[in-house]
């Protein structure tokens, strides 16, 4: 699908033209989707649903910095998938980085984690939330350091990569109408499309991993590539299957 990006500042124009170079977006509006270049942010609309808002990526504030500050800390259950213990630095591939969510949450509990994103539209959503953020006083620092983006097939990178744990989150295809699917995740989904190829990526992960995998999937869905994991654990909307290799730090 072509993607457009568009700006309507002048003053803008020569970043949009860099952009649009970067990753083969088009200068021409384009039917359901567009990216916008806002003095703000970059930004994803649809066109033809403006009640679905922009799609955007923003660390420093809103709902992810709002989990940073209030979310539970270490006893979140991603962090227990993980496998988070006092001392040891983890090093986290999240080969689905998507828009960033996960690894952020990961990376404010003290994970070191590479990133791979394979739709430029995500990918450059992502890059352009963490060029703000690593200007950002509170949190730019610590994320220069603990967050790192790849724009690559995340099946190719995990042949040449190796990490403490590989966390995968591939698109699944959402319930229609579910009020849980937040606008944001709809209006995600009608670009990236379902991962159909996500299966192959559980072989890789667990050649790649050195203690374990970790699976997001929703609660409807089935295991990837079928595979039965070592354990799972429930959330309100989602599953984490862990896939254990040995224990973390032996
Ligand atoms: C559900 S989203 C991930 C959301 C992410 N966990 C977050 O917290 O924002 C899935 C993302 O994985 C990406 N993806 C799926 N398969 C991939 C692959 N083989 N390599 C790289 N990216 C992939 C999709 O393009 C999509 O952006």
């Amino acid at each position: 699908m072509d993607i457009a990006l568009v700006c309507n500042e002048n003053i803008l124009a020569p970043k949009a033209k860099k952009l649009r170079e970067k990753w083969g977006f088009t200068a021409l509006r384009s039917e359901l989707f567009q990216l916008r270049l806002l003095p703000e942010y970059l930004a994803l609309e649809q066109l033809d649903d403006n009640k679905q808002g922009l799609v955007f990526v923003d660390f420093a504030s809103g709902a992810v910095a709002h989990r940073r500050k209030f979310g539970g800390g270490k006893g979140q259950s991603i962090a227990k998938a993980i496998g988070m213990k006092p001392g040891v630095t983890l090093h986290v591939i999240d080969a689905t980085a998507g828009l960033g969510r996960d690894a952020f949450v990961l990376a404010s509990l003290g994970c070191d984690v590479d990133m791979v994103e394979r739709s430029p539209v995500a990918a450059a959503l992502l890059e352009d939330g963490l060029e703000r953020a690593y200007l950002d006083a509170e949190i730019g620092e610590w994320m220069q350091q603990r967050m790192r983006l790849t724009h690559a097939s995340g099946y190719e990178y995990l042949q040449q990569h190796q990490a403490d744990v590989v966390y995968l989150d591939p698109m699944f295809p959402h319930k229609k109408k579910s009020a849980l699917v937040k606008k944001e995740m709809r209006v995600f989904q009608g670009v990236v499309g379902a991962d159909l190829d996500a299966d192959d990526l559980l072989d890789v992960a667990l050649a790649a991993a050195k203690y374990r995998v970790v699976v997001k999937r929703p609660d409807y869905a089935p295991f990837l590539n079928d595979k039965k994991p070592s354990m799972s654990i429930k959330t309100k909307k989602n599953r984490f299957d862990v896939y254990v290799k040995k224990a973390i730090g032996s």
